[in-house]
């Protein structure tokens, strides 16, 4: 009997091995995710009739967000500065599901202006009655080299990615607490847990958010209802590139970036919602090589630190040879 156990055994290892490490080869989030698809809990049933707070609404993973929530029913709260974006993604709600005019609250918020949070959590408040999510996703990136990127960049990038998440959350928190419930899912990224060239400033904001909603969520114990979630995508298409900062606060990238390496909104947002429905702490969303980056940088540093040095070398070339710095260009770059 113990040698048909250990037969068993002898044959089933190296087999579930195989299986994982197959499941991983083609993997575009983490196992926890990966999980949740195929046992979790379902986010359409999990999230419908929901009240969801999205910042950054108008564009990219907020937007995708949107649609996605408005065919579960959810009902929505659509933030971010551009009015007439945020009317259009509405629209396109109203077209794409069932929720009617009633269910979707445009409500203009600028990530900066941290004294209007109150009253717009308020005017929130006061449409639906509560909030039961809050997406913190409204921000930018940027592409610039550490020592050439000038330190009102550094504080436009803390001010906006750090401390208007951080202050948003600290006005709908105590909303969730009172009523013992609620999310507060953070769009942070890979890049607040990995370091690479020419994202210092956007970098160090995400390892920022990593850090506050890690202690924020230790302190919350006695809210077993509460959850406090950090997202960590890789490059997603979105309009992130075209819209960050550079070594001046007000130069901008060029715009027009191939973004077909990327993974699709529309993916990327699934997996946030699967995440979502199964209460995941934290979410690594990326294709590969990136996704497998991500555990090496975790699990094994000094091999991380070898292939960040060999691919960082490349990407800084890359940049000051002004290739696009989104894409690893093997070809060494013509001398100028
Ligand atoms: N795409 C990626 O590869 C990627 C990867 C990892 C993480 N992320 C994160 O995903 C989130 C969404 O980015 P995205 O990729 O969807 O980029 P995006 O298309 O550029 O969207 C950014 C959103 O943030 C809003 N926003 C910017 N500044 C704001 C401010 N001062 N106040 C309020 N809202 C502001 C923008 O709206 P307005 O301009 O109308 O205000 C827009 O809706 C970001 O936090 C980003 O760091 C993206």
């Amino acid at each position: 009997m113990d040698c048909c156990i250990l037969l068993a055994l002898w044959y089933l290892i190296p087999i579930y091995a195989l299986i994982q490490t197959l499941r991983f080869i083609f993997a575009d989030a983490d196992f926890t995710l990966l999980w949740a698809r195929m046992f979790g809990r379902r986010p359409e049933t999990e999230l419908k009739g929901m009240v969801v707070w999205i910042t950054g609404a108008s564009s990219g993973i907020g937007e995708e967000l949107a649609y996605q929530l408005a065919k579960f029913g959810s009902r929505l709260i659509l933030s971010a500065r551009r009015v007439d974006e945020l009317n259009r993604v509405k629209q396109r709600c109203m077209e794409c599901s069932h929720v009617q005019e009633e269910d979707v609250l445009v409500l203009q918020l600028d990530l900066l202006e941290r004294k209007s949070f109150k009253s717009k959590t308020n005017a929130a408040i006061q449409h639906f009655g509560n909030i039961d999510i809050l997406i913190n996703n409204g921000g930018r990136s940027q592409r610039s080299l550490c020592l050439e990127t000038s330190d009102d960049v550094y504080d436009a990038l803390m001010e906006l990615n750090f401390l208007g998440t951080v202050s948003l959350t600290k006005q709908v928190l105590p909303h969730m607490m009172q009523r013992g419930t609620g999310s507060v899912v953070t769009v942070s990224s890979v890049a607040g847990i990995i370091g690479a060239p020419l994202r210092g400033g956007y970098s160090a904001s995400k390892h920022a958010l990593q850090g506050f909603f890690n202690c924020l969520r230790s302190e919350l114990t006695d809210y077993p209802k509460i959850l406090i979630s950090t997202v960590c995508p890789g490059p997603v298409q979105s309009k992130i590139v075209d819209n960050c900062f550079t070594e001046e606060v007000d130069k901008t990238m060029a715009q027009g970036q191939d973004q077909q390496h990327k993974m699709s909104t529309s993916r990327c947002v699934r997996w946030i919602l699967v995440g979502m429905a199964n209460q995941a702490k934290e979410m690594w969303i990326s294709d590969q090589p990136v996704l497998g980056f991500c555990y090496l940088w975790q699990y094994a540093p000094t091999w991380a630190w070898f292939l960040t040095a060999m691919f960082g070398k490349r990407i800084v070339q890359n940049f000051k040879a002004g290739l696009d710095a989104e894409r690893l260009h093997f070809a060494k770059p013509k001398a100028c």
